[in-house]
């Protein structure tokens, strides 16, 4: 039996559900591992000018997991345009550009020029952009359904390319933060991106990570995402990929089950690049062990 692993997200078809996540996975793993077996890959986030990022030291390791503050560094859209996307020409998966801005006419601008990237197949829109004001406090977009839906909405109406919302964990309702990007006509939402974090250095008293905080990835989060998944899948209309310290083929598993369309896989790949590769043959042998034709029919298979 040779079973179906493959998975269509808004008008994109993929060979298989397993992406590689933005910011962890590059062109330079071409040599570590077979890109071309993915099901997707999701560029590094990208904004419309230049960025310098955060202070470093930008990594630490946790108990079972990393922070991360790298900031968002990228040298911009118009340096992505000449000299990324030509790199990815060859590459035989579809590529996922992600971008971030400060408002929606930004992220809208970003969308626009990138729907005439014939090498974009699709435009993730990372929301975990803090700059949603409520009195003095400051919010990420992600944490905001109004500011979600008004920056959806402006990259839906700036292309005809699949559009995945890349939601925060950080909230209190995930499901009513997907209900929102659902409602402003996103393809797909993706949970999540990093918990915030922090490590403190008790030597020195001073925090581990330059920028202070962090996001945490890694398995430490699996369980918390997993069930954002679950409580989103039973009200969202639309795919959800499923992105939090998947490590190996039965996390990726038990994403689909609690109702993922597709998984992404970050941390990972810092262990070991091929990861999502291998997770894509342990998919396909536990279909054929357990005579699952088709991976879409696993979607959502919670026996609860
Ligand atoms: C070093 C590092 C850099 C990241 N950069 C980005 C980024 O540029 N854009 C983004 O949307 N997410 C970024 N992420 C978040 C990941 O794509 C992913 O959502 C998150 O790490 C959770 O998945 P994981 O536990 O499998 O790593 C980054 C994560 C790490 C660890």
């Amino acid at each position: 039996m040779k079973p179906n692993l493959a998975v269509k997200i808004g008008r994109l078809k993929l060979k298989n559900p397993v992406m590689a996540a933005s910011g962890t996975f590059g062109s330079e793993y071409a040599g570590l591992a077979d890109i071309d077996k993915l099901g997707a890959i999701v560029m590094k986030t990208i904004t419309l000018k230049a960025r310098t990022g955060n202070p470093p030291p930008r990594i630490a390791e946790t108990a079972s997991g990393m922070l991360n503050s790298i900031g968002l560094e990228n040298k911009g859209l118009d340096d992505f345009i000449k000299n990324k996307a030509p790199l990815l020409k060859g590459v035989k998966t579809a590529v996922i550009a992600s971008i971030a801005g400060d408002d929606e006419g930004e992220y809208a601008e970003l969308a626009e020029r990138l729907d005439r990237v014939g090498r974009v197949d699709g435009i993730e829109i990372n929301l975990s952009c803090p700059n949603v004001r409520h009195g003095d406090r400051e919010y990420l977009i992600a944490q905001d359904e109004k500011a979600v839906y008004a920056i959806v909405n402006s990259v839906r109406k700036s292309t005809g390319k699949t559009i995945i919302a890349k939601l925060a964990p950080n909230v209190t309702d995930i499901a009513g933060i997907a209900k929102a990007a659902e409602s402003a006509l996103t393809d797909a939402v993706l949970l999540t991106n990093t918990f915030f974090g922090m490590a403190v250095d008790i030597d020195t008293l001073k925090p581990v990570l330059g920028n202070i905080s962090g996001g945490l990835s890694g398995p430490a989060i699996k369980p918390l995402v997993l069930h954002m998944v679950w409580k989103t899948y039973k009200r969202a209309k639309i795919p959800i990929i499923g992105c939090g310290g998947i490590m190996d083929y039965k996390d990726a598993l038990e994403f689909i089950i609690c109702g993922a369309a597709a998984v992404q896989v970050g941390t990972a790949n810092f262990v070991n690049p091929n990861t999502a590769v291998e997770i894509i043959g342990g998919i396909k042998n536990y279909m054929v062990k357990n005579r699952t034709k088709d991976v879409n029919k696993l979607t959502g298979s919670l026996n609860a």
